[in-house]
């Protein structure tokens, strides 16, 4: 066959799908594969050596009990001042991120009376102080009624006011029960540091955080014991400027509380 004709035969083979050529004689492949020598790794260049970060660890780090912090930093502080910079140094909380300032106390701390709301606002935020804004100028009208002031010289008609949570909530949404726990314990310190001889919950978030109970309606105007002292629930003077209603039973409050401090 001469080689146009060998091509010609070639071609053809192929386009009616031969893929192999295949000689005279059979051969075993399987033995052919065996026999092969083993195929030396290819040569691979070295990757270019890694930056010196630590490896993560092969167990993932035990969970930060921020309760237990909270209370070990509590305990610490001798006095108000120590409180307060164990707080501003407390970096557990979430909220405390989108705060502008820590939010620790205001008025007399040898108050007679102790007076715990909920969480700083925009107001209370910005100029680092509880209860500025338009509840806290309602608060104050309230105590004035019955002739106490956050900034009077005498602790018989002082106030001393504090909030459960020092750092305002994003969009002032409702505390959360983690931040709520992990805050207590220096709410109690505050407490027990300030040692007022009252305790004032303004609404819901303080009777829940230092009675375990909610339900202001029925918790307001009767007196309450945490933290071994009495305590007494009112409206939140919030909820007073959306349910002027609610004044009477407000006025009916601070009454009460006169006449405890009177010794009635
Ligand atoms: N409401 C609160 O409960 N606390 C503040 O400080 C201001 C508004």
């Amino acid at each position: 066959m001469d080689m146009d004709s060998a091509l010609a035969l070639l071609d053809w083979q192929i386009e009616m799908g031969a893929t192999e050529a295949i000689g005279d004689t059979p051969v075993n492949w399987y033995e052919v594969e065996a026999a092969k020598p083993p195929v030396p790794p290819r040569a691979v260049a070295a990757p270019p050596p890694m930056p010196a970060t630590p490896m993560p660890a092969s167990t993932p780090p035990a969970e930060v009990d921020a309760v237990a912090q909270a209370r070990a930093a509590a305990a610490a502080a001798q006095d108000l001042a120590g409180l307060r910079a164990a707080m501003a140094d407390f970096d557990l909380c979430e909220i405390k991120r989108g705060a502008k300032n820590l939010v620790f106390a205001d008025g007399t701390p040898a108050a007679r009376v102790m007076v715990i709301g909920e969480a700083p606002g925009r107001d209370e935020d910005l100029q680092g102080k509880p209860f500025v804004g338009r509840a806290g100028q309602f608060l104050d009208r309230m105590f004035a009624a019955i002739g106490m002031a956050r900034d009077s010289a005498d602790a018989q008609t002082a106030l001393y006011i504090t909030n459960v949570l020092p750092w305002r909530p994003p969009q002032n949404r409702d505390p959360q029960p983690d931040e709520v726990a992990m805050m207590l314990p220096f709410l109690e310190r505050h407490v027990a540091l300030a040692a007022p001889e009252v305790l004032v919950l303004m609404g819901n978030h303080s009777c829940g955080a230092l009675l375990g109970r909610k339900g202001i309606t029925r918790l307001r105007g009767h007196w309450a014991e945490a933290l071994g002292r009495p305590v007494l629930p009112m409206f939140h003077p919030a909820y007073l400027l959306r349910n002027p209603h609610a004044k009477r039973e407000a006025w009916h409050d601070l009454l009460m509380l006169q006449a405890r401090l009177r010794g009635e």
